[in-house]
């Protein structure tokens, strides 16, 4: 019996055939979030988009991936939240780690490893990251004076603020960035030489290792203007900041959190034991543009001058905006994601998310906005292909049947073979947007094939070929093409909406083994059962809260 695979088989496929060269082990990593607060949308966002990342490498056949992710749990903000929370700090970081652990596991976060920064094994990191920058000359001890913002966790420079009125009507000087408060501080600190690394950085930066293009260019300005680096301070007195790594040899000192931090990557990497192979560097950091100089700017810093590689590729996004408005604790328009499961369900929630985020540009967040989107491609478009190929009433046998695609063009007219050829071209199509993590994209060319296979479905009117009876080949042919393409949709779909995905392939009867993406390029060419249980996808939501 012949099939699709001989028209897909004679487009070219070179060119994903590489990506699955390139990717022997592959290392991603979403930043380690602030356990200040309970989890938002922002938050999930980044993850989602490290587990897409992460389950698309799989698919592609990686040999061994890693995937971290945690918690930072050290500094002023923490010790303030703890207090405000009227808990003791270790078990406050416990309360709101947990619910990060919690959040992951309902939105099929599935990492391979967690990452908290008061773990033992994260302080031996530190210690010994922090031993290696020092030994190597590139810490000393200096007096830092500055205005220092606490929400920010950072020294802010002169340009880098503004005058604002405080709670008391009296002006202020505040972040010009976030609007959060400063103070003034002078301390003694450790400090690094960042001022020495502006060429390196620069030949790091050459390389094009931050997504998009803006941060990219962003960063370039920042580390090629005249006056950008200045030596960072790296240690806080431990009488301000007790709740940190103490700076070895010196308790009077703590790590500044921000380096703390940063090494959260090295730990998950099993630094400073031996490194196994595809450990490191980091293939892809995702992280939120809030925190882009830390991780274009510190964080190479600091790794080239450990003798460590700096990260192959950073993808920063932009943020998540509701109604129109930036998120935050004082507007109260936080959107806790456990919450909007509850309407949309969590594969609702991650599928919109993952599909309206866009990285270069903020996106906006409104309960109408979700309603539409998954009520018109979740239940519309791809569910009710689903139930409608499925359907006793046009699949009386049952099965997902095999087709000698020779006889496509005429027997499905126009439209049988659009929805061909962009089968053929969808594994690379897609393929090309989730290596830029531009997983809007990716479902955008998923979405246009389920919408040509829905208007061959109602170009030929298989229920109506149904009721005619006998060995229908015009009947045969359509449902043939319409289940190809859930089932090539299905497995591109998975690392963006995975346990949907694998509802329709179950469906479909795809067996578990038949599911990589390399698999989107043969069809069954045989006659096969499809599942019993009744399936609906995605039931529509009528209204928000
Ligand atoms: O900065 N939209 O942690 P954090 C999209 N601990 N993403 C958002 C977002 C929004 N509105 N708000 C936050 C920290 N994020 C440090 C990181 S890493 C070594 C240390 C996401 O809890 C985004 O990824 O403030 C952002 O960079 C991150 O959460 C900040 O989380
Ligand atoms: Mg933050």
């Amino acid at each position: 019996m012949f099939c699709v695979k001989h028209i897909i088989r004679t487009i070219p496929t070179r060119k994903f055939l590489l990506y699955q060269k390139r990717y022997k082990y592959y290392f991603v990593t979403t930043p380690i979030f602030y356990v200040n607060a309970s989890p938002h949308i922002g938050h999930l966002y980044s993850a989602l988009i490290a587990d897409a990342m992460h389950r698309y490498h799989r698919l592609l056949g990686c040999e061994q991936t890693l995937f971290a992710t945690g918690t930072d749990e050290h500094g002023t903000k923490i010790q303030e939240a703890a207090s405000r929370a009227g808990c003791h700090i270790p078990d406050y970081c416990d309360q709101i780690s947990r619910q990060y652990h919690e959040l992951f596991h309902a939105f099929e976060v599935e990492y391979t490893d967690f990452v908290r920064t008061t773990q033992q094994r994260h302080k031996t990191a530190v210690h010994h990251f922090w031993e290696t920058l020092r030994s190597r000359g590139h810490i000393y001890k200096g007096t830092y004076s500055g205005w220092y913002c606490v929400p920010e966790e950072s020294f802010l420079t002169e340009d880098q603020l503004k005058e604002a009125r405080g709670d008391d009507g009296k002006p202020r000087k505040v972040s010009a960035e976030t609007g959060h408060p400063v103070e003034w501080m002078e301390e003694t600190n450790y400090m690094f030489r960042l001022s020495a690394l502006q060429g390196e950085l620069l030949s790091w930066l050459k390389t094009e290792p931050v997504r998009p293009a803006r941060f990219q260019q962003q960063l370039l300005a920042w580390v090629g203007g005249p006056s950008a680096l200045r030596d960072v301070s790296v240690s806080r007195p431990s009488s301000r900041v007790h709740w940190g790594v103490p700076v070895p040899g010196d308790h009077g000192q703590t790590v500044y959190v921000w380096l703390d931090a940063l090494v959260n990557y090295l730990t998950a990497a099993g630094y400073p034991g031996e490194p196994l192979p595809g450990h490191w560097p980091p293939s892809l950091h995702v992280i939120g543009k809030d925190i882009l100089k830390f991780h274009g700017i510190y964080w190479p810093a600091f790794l080239i001058s450990a003798g460590l590689e700096p990260p192959q590729a950073i993808l920063c996004h932009s943020h998540w905006t509701v109604d129109g408005e930036k998120m935050s604790k004082s507007r109260g328009n936080v959107i806790n994601p456990l919450g909007c499961a509850e309407v949309f369900t969590a594969s609702g929630l991650r599928y919109f998310l993952l599909r309206e985020g866009t990285p270069h540009s903020d996106a906006n967040y409104s309960e109408t906005k979700v309603m539409r989107v998954l009520n018109s491609e979740l239940a519309d478009t791809l569910g009710n292909l689903l139930s409608r190929s499925c359907a006793r009433a046009v699949n009386p046998a049952q099965v997902f049947p095999g087709y000698d695609t020779s006889l496509l063009p005429s027997l499905c007219g126009s439209e049988g073979q659009q929805l061909l050829e962009s089968l053929a071209h969808l594994p690379d199509a897609v393929a090309k947007h989730y290596e830029e993590c531009a997983f809007y994209r990716g479902v955008d060319v998923i979405m246009g094939t389920l919408r040509l296979a829905n208007r061959l479905f109602e170009v030929q009117r298989p229920w109506e070929l149904a009721k005619c009876g006998g060995d229908n080949e015009r009947l045969r042919c359509t449902l043939h093409l319409a289940m190809e393409a859930l089932r090539v949709c299905g497995i591109a779909l998975q690392p963006v909406a995975p346990s949907l995905a694998g509802r329709v392939l179950d469906k479909l009867g795809v067996p578990a083994e038949r599911r990589c993406w390399a698999d989107m390029q043969t069809c069954a060419d045989q006659d096969a059962a499809i599942g019993k249980q009744q399936v609906i996808l995605y039931q529509r939501v009528l209204s928000g809260r």
